[in-house]
């Protein structure tokens, strides 16, 4: 089969609108989610291995992320009564890894004509043309899109990241700064280095309290998880 061109929404951008019937009835996206936080994201199949760990993380961590604002949305290329189907076989059957029992209460979208999955990259088809590959959308409250991620249809995705990530971009919008490489709520936070964006001299000549330079063009500031969890935390 010939390869299409995939259409990818960029960081930046807004997130592309649509209608879809969901698990929990119908939503106008992502207009419905203005004022929170999103993860969109999609599963290849339902009744498959992978994709059911990763729901039932999901479902664990659900209040998780619900703390940060942050509300969950899947999508599948399957129908609903396949996805309403899964959902209860997991809930009645499954114990894996000591999750049991688990309700998944957040919308998972039909779309069966492909017509969501197209819109945000998800049919990958050197992946496969038939499954949507596993894909993370971070939304904004105001609708934009502030991360992406793509996994492959063999590996399940890590939730520590997805809520580092939230936290993370909350972090930065609420305190005006970026976070170093495995950074976690607690550790130090990169600044915005002096002379650029108003910042004083005084981070220059040592004088900024707190602010560590390890060269001119890298600093950091301690912000505790008290202060993040006061500030972003509901
Ligand atoms: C899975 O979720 O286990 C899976 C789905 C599609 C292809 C490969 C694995």
């Amino acid at each position: 089969m010939e390869n299409t061109v995939v259409s990818i929404p960029r960081i930046g951008e807004q997130a592309p609108e649509f209608k879809a019937v969901t698990t929990q009835g119908e939503i106008n996206f992502p207009a419905d989610y203005k004022g929170s936080w999103v993860i969109l994201f999609s599963h290849p199949a339902d009744f498959t291995p992978v994709c059911t760990s990763e729901f039932m993380t999901f479902a664990k961590m659900e209040n998780d992320f619900a703390a940060y604002n942050c509300k969950l949305v899947g999508l599948s290329v399957d129908g609903l009564y396949s996805h309403i189907a899964w959902l209860r076989n997991i809930k009645e059957k499954i114990d894996f890894k000591g999750m049991k029992g688990m309700e998944v209460k957040f919308p998972l979208i039909e779309d069966i004509t492909m017509e969501v999955a197209k819109k945000y990259g998800m049919i990958q088809e050197g992946e496969s043309n038939t499954k949507a590959v596993r894909a993370v959308f971070v939304i904004d409250p105001k609708g934009v899109i502030r991360t992406v991620l793509y996994y492959p249809l063999s590996t399940g995705r890590n939730f520590d990241e997805l809520l580092r990530i939230v936290v993370a971009l909350q972090t930065a919008d609420a305190f005006t700064c970026a976070t170093p490489a495995d950074w976690r709520p607690g550790d130090e936070v990169i600044v915005p280095p002096a002379g650029s964006c108003g910042v004083a001299k005084d981070r220059v000549d040592g004088k900024e309290e707190n602010v560590k330079c390890y060269d001119w063009y890298f600093c950091t500031k301690p912000v505790s998880a008290q202060e993040i969890d006061s500030k972003i935390k509901k």
